[in-house]
């Protein structure tokens, strides 16, 4: 069995398109993340740390912000924190340095309260006390299609994929598991069906869409699941400050380490368009069919 940081040979599982290219992946509980990205000590081994984030502690105040790859969770990320500061700065730190399956429990539980701690985990592997201690929950989403080119250029920077948009494709819509995170809809499916099973649990949804077009009003929305105070000079401020060239401008200058400015791409809604074939949103049609959702992609799908 593998330790946080060692990988051994035998737990990577490697899936295969027709086009000869291939994902080395490492998982537990249903997550799968880059075995690349665990070698090159980006992250731990989630085969040994997945199990141990489920038992960390956490505070009743931390709140976790869940949201699939792709769909705006460095922006929202960045948004919270200035809510709870309850000033328009940035934080000093990537919303990496916040994530949940990018640490040991040790580093989280290190993290200064009030934490928002990040995650593409499905529910099942949040911590126990997650679920105990109701601890409140962002949840944010995007049009699938728009996560899906997103991801394609997320997957070819940052773990290397070195096939086209088209083959990609073929990893995305992949159903059965392992999927690299895991399926987008899987991931919602669940995610709503929490929702909906736990009617105590303080969850907040955002949609990247809605986000894009009335950001104030948005974070104002934000504010008071959070319980903070927003006046509508803050709220403005918050927004023109987490504008996307603002961020990323920002994300390159004021924050320390990381690559996360490779993740400000375009932030524009409808980019799908410009990838998509008629024969592959004709696909992708079908894929969201056989798996409908509660959610209402509004936009343009
Ligand atoms: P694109 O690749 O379509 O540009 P995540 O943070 O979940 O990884 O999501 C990244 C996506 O959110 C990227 O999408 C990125 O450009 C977009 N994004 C990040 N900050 C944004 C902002 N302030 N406004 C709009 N989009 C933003």
């Amino acid at each position: 069995m593998a330790s946080e940081t060692n990988v051994s040979e035998d737990d990577i599982i490697r899936i295969h398109d027709n086009h000869g290219n291939t994902i080395e992946l490492l998982g537990s509980g249903g997550q799968y993340l880059s075995a690349s990205s665990v070698r090159s000590g980006r992250y731990p081994n989630p085969v040994t740390n997945i199990p141990r984030l489920r038992k960390m502690n956490v505070n009743e105040d931390d709140i976790f912000l869940c949201a699939y790859p792709k769909a705006g969770t460095h922006w929202t990320w960045e948004i919270m924190t200035m809510l709870l500061q309850q000033s328009a700065e940035y934080h000093p730190r990537e919303k990496d340095s916040h994530m949940y399956e990018f640490h040991i429990p040790e580093t989280l539980q290190a993290l200064e309260p009030l934490r928002v701690f990040n995650t593409h985990v499905r529910p099942n592997n949040l911590p126990e006390q997650f679920f105990e201690k109701r601890c409140k929950t962002v949840f944010v989403q995007r049009n699938p299609k728009d996560i899906a080119v997103s991801y394609y250029y997320h997957c070819k920077n940052l773990i290397q994929f070195g096939g086209t948009f088209e083959q990609f494709m073929d990893f995305f819509l992949k159903e059965d598991e392992p999927v690299y995170h895991c399926a987008w809809y899987k991931y919602t499916l669940e995610w709503e069906q929490f929702i909906k099973e736990n009617p105590d649990h303080p969850v907040h949804c955002i949609m990247y869409e809605q986000l894009q077009q009335n950001a104030v009003e948005e974070i104002k929305r934000l504010a008071t699941f959070l319980k903070t105070p927003c006046d509508d000079k803050l709220a403005n401020l918050i927004a023109e400050k987490c504008s996307f060239q603002n961020l990323k401008d920002a994300t390159l200058k004021v924050k320390k380490g990381g690559k996360s400015w490779t993740v400000f791409r375009k932030g524009k809604v409808g980019d799908w368009k410009t990838h998509f074939t008629v024969a592959l949103n004709e696909k992708f049609d079908q894929y969201l069919q056989r798996h409908p959702t509660t959610s209402v992609y509004t936009y343009d799908i």
